[in-house]
């Protein structure tokens, strides 16, 4: 793997409970950064269990990603068989819509690498009511974890941020933000007017490796409020990302961490 398949972080800005920043010169270093560091912990995840387990995020940032992750050394060098593929949230539209986090993801990257068909596990959108779909991918996560009880632990979950604070499909003002039971909800967004799923605070929070990517100047003062700010998770819902035991980071690029800058003299 060269330099470029792996660049380094102009700055690292330590928020602590709120997580580390990596911030990259530009979009194309942001991405490659993320893919190289999705090698790095599934690797590390599979050496130690035999078992990668990931939740993708949908959005546009991470689809560079996506693509590097299907091209050398990538699509040789990733245990992509021991991986289970998981998604944070869904639009609740069929596979085939561009609009399908999973169905872009499966397009662009994951039909090009040899990960299991069996183990690649969308929100199963094609059942009747998006509540029902909610509770199998719930039940799905227990099995495939093997977790009974507590919230499933996934070794890696990959988060975007909307310049509005939303993370996953946790937007302002919606009680998702402070379900305590349910691993998975689902929910109409009355600003999206659509219906969404998406995985709960404490499944997200008990990711081992917690990764947000966060791109372009757009995000810049939300990533200062969701950093710096006052806790305000009901506006931010981004705010209620706190891993329980896990590691958080952010790997952004110069442009979204312009705010940043100014104010830590990062
Ligand atoms: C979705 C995402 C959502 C996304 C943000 C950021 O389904 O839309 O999961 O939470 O990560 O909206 O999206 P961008 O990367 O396109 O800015």
């Amino acid at each position: 793997m060269s330099d470029a398949d792996r660049p380094s972080p102009t700055r690292t800005i330590p928020f602590g409970q709120r997580g580390e920043v990596l911030v990259f010169s530009d979009a194309e270093s942001l991405a490659r950064a993320a893919a190289a560091a999705f090698a790095d912990v599934v690797s590390a995840a599979v050496a130690a269990r035999g078992l990668a387990t990931v939740a993708l995020s949908g959005g546009s940032t991470p689809r560079r990603m996506g693509e590097l992750l299907a091209a050398e050394p990538y699509r040789s060098g990733i245990p992509w068989a021991s991986i289970e593929v998981f998604w944070g949230d869904e639009r609740w539209v069929a596979l085939e819509s561009d609009e399908s986090n999973a169905g872009v993801a499966m397009r662009t990257f994951l039909g090009k690498v040899a990960v299991g068909p069996s183990r690649i596990n969308p929100f199963p959108v094609e059942l009747p009511d998006a509540a029902l779909a909610a509770n199998v991918y719930a039940t799905r996560l227990r099995t495939v974890t093997g977790e009974t009880d507590g919230p499933p632990v996934l070794d890696l979950v990959i988060l975007g941020m909307g310049d509005d604070g939303h993370t996953a499909s946790l937007f302002p003002g919606m009680a998702a933000i402070h379900e305590k039971e349910s691993l998975v909800v689902a929910h109409h967004v009355p600003k999206l007017d659509a219906t969404r799923l998406t995985l709960s605070p404490p499944v997200l929070n008990a990711g081992r490796e917690i990764m947000f990517l966060v791109g372009g100047s757009a995000k810049a003062d939300v990533l200062r409020d969701v950093l710096l700010g006052p806790e305000q998770p009901d506006d931010l819902p981004s705010q209620v990302i706190r891993p329980t035991s896990g590691r958080l980071r952010w790997l952004v690029d110069e442009a979204a961490a312009a705010k940043l800058c100014e104010l830590s003299g990062g």
